[in-house]
């Protein structure tokens, strides 16, 4: 065609070089429907949800629009916010089928599916089938998620079967989750890595005396080494007093991984066992788990050794995009079908758009970098927050948090003192810490008799050294304001 410009030839193909190079890793991406290895740039990728969103009909100027949803809007800012994709994703009976209005939303909705699993996998998890990106927040996945599997298995929700066991985290959106599947929630408490290899310690310790089957004596071992690599501070639910729960009616166990220390993950390998030897269904919620190989490694763990029938993964916590939207993966393709057809109604596609736009920028390469600089950044957090507890007299407490450290207030004796000091961060400029006083504080610690009150600071995905050095100076200069007033 574009000879007929009587442009020379050698210009002409020259210049196709250039729009070769530029068009290439949209050629890539549909021909190999994965991640790239290395991110797009902006321009890329604007052009090519440009041109998707060109497949909608409410982009199609001589369509006769007469149902009474289609795509209308009052002014072209909603084009510019939605990137186009103006009729969403999904159908009502499932959020996944393909929107006869929307080619180019569908196409978006399916290939950012693909791609997230890619970085899953490339994260450890390599034993899932595959993931449905929700427009959703991790709690409303986490509840769509039991409707699904439950539907999955045609459990009838008027039966006895009516109980989800919920080893405790202090966290509302889990809790108003389970509520909402109109179950009966059933919290097991926590105890502290101290009480609990102590308890397991005297466990072993009879069964010198006492002869325990080698399979009960080999869990034991397995917890102890848990806890051993969690750390003593952490809390944690025995897997003994999630058994002990399970009676007929139980119908499902919501674990989590990743949650504010001192809260530890939950063995979801030995829970996953449980899960299947007694025919129940396990929900993980790995809330920003992904970023870590190390927390991706104990699901995949889980799911090789017992049973696990979803995993609940936020967006925006673990790929750097807006609050919105939730990964639900499973290691079986049909737990993912019936949870979007459980999803009631069709969606926003701007959860779904704002990942796929992520992932492309990041690409593979991209995102292991910012894995890498979490890792060291998680380091370096525990060595200036040590440096800072030696020099005022408190501790970094032993909580192997792949994301976060903790370090106690015991100086600040008084109530108040705890209490301003969060204001006093908040008025310089620190977000994020979590200050409690574990002794008036109930929800907060996930146990009831925390013995330290403490501060906790995150080294998240994304974190820059600059946030981590300046808030632990901010700290400091907040300690010496408490001194001071
Ligand atoms: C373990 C856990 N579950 C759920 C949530 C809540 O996520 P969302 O607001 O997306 O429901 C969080 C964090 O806010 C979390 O840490």
């Amino acid at each position: 065609l574009l000879k007929k410009t009587k442009i020379p030839e050698n210009i002409i193909k020259r210049g196709l070089v250039s729009l070769g190079s530029f068009l290439k890793p949209m050629e890539d991406l549909l021909n190999q429907l994965k991640p790239p290895e290395n991110g797009w740039r902006d321009d890329q990728i604007k052009f090519f949800l440009e041109i998707l969103a060109h497949m909608d009909s409410n982009n199609d100027p001589s369509s006769f629009q007469i149902g009474e949803r289609e795509g209308r809007i009052s002014t072209p800012l909603l084009y510019d916010l939605t990137a186009g994709f103006i009729h969403g994703v999904g159908r009502s009976g499932n959020i996944k089928a393909p929107q006869p209005k929307a080619t180019g939303g569908s196409i978006v909705n399916n290939i950012t599916d693909r791609l997230v699993t890619f970085f899953l996998k490339e994260m450890g998890l390599e034993n899932i089938r595959g993931s449905i990106v929700v427009p959703l927040s991790t709690g409303m996945s986490l509840m769509l998620a039991i409707k699904g599997i439950v539907n999955k298995y045609k459990l009838d929700l008027n039966t006895d079967q009516n109980e989800i066991i919920f080893p405790r985290i202090d966290h509302k959106s889990p809790i108003k989750a389970i509520d909402l599947t109109g179950k009966i929630r059933i919290t097991v408490d926590t105890i502290t890595g101290h009480e609990y290899i102590a308890d397991l310690s005297s466990k072993l310790e009879k069964s010198k005396i006492k002869e325990y089957q080698i399979d009960v004596l080999k869990m034991y071992q397995a917890e102890l080494e848990f806890v051993r690599k969690f750390g003593l501070d952490s809390v944690y639910v025995p897997v003994g007093n999630i058994k002990e729960k399970i009676n007929k009616k139980t119908l499902a166990i919501v674990s989590t991984t990743t949650f504010f220390p001192p809260r530890a993950p939950d063995n979801v390998k030995e829970i996953a066992k449980i899960a299947k030897k007694h025919n129940l269904i396990h929900i993980i919620n790995n809330a920003y788990g992904v970023q870590s190989r190390n927390i991706m490694k104990l699901i995949r763990g889980a799911i090789d050794a017992g049973r696990v029938d979803a995993i609940i993964q936020s967006t925006d916590k673990n790929f750097l995009t807006p609050i919105g939207g939730t990964i639900i993966s499973a290691p079986d393709k049909l737990n993912l079908n019936h949870i979007a057809e459980a999803y009631a109604g069709r969606g926003s596609a701007a959860p779904v758009l704002h990942l796929l736009v992520s992932l492309l920028s990041l690409g593979i390469n991209g995102y292991m970098n910012y894995v890498k600089i979490q890792e060291e950044n998680r380091i370096l957090l525990e060595n200036e927050l040590r440096k800072i507890a030696n020099q005022i007299g408190e501790k970094v407490l032993d909580v192997n948090n792949p994301i976060a450290c903790m370090m106690t207030l015991s100086t600040l004796n008084n109530e108040k003192k705890i209490e301003r000091l969060g204001g006093f961060l908040y008025n310089l400029r620190v977000t994020g810490p979590r200050v409690v006083n574990s002794k008036i504080n109930k929800f907060g610690p996930c146990t009831d008799n925390y013995p330290y009150p403490y501060i906790v600071m995150n080294s998240a995905i994304g974190v820059k050294r600059e946030d981590i050095l300046g808030a632990v100076s901010q700290l400091k200069k907040a300690f010496k304001q408490l001194d001071i007033k």
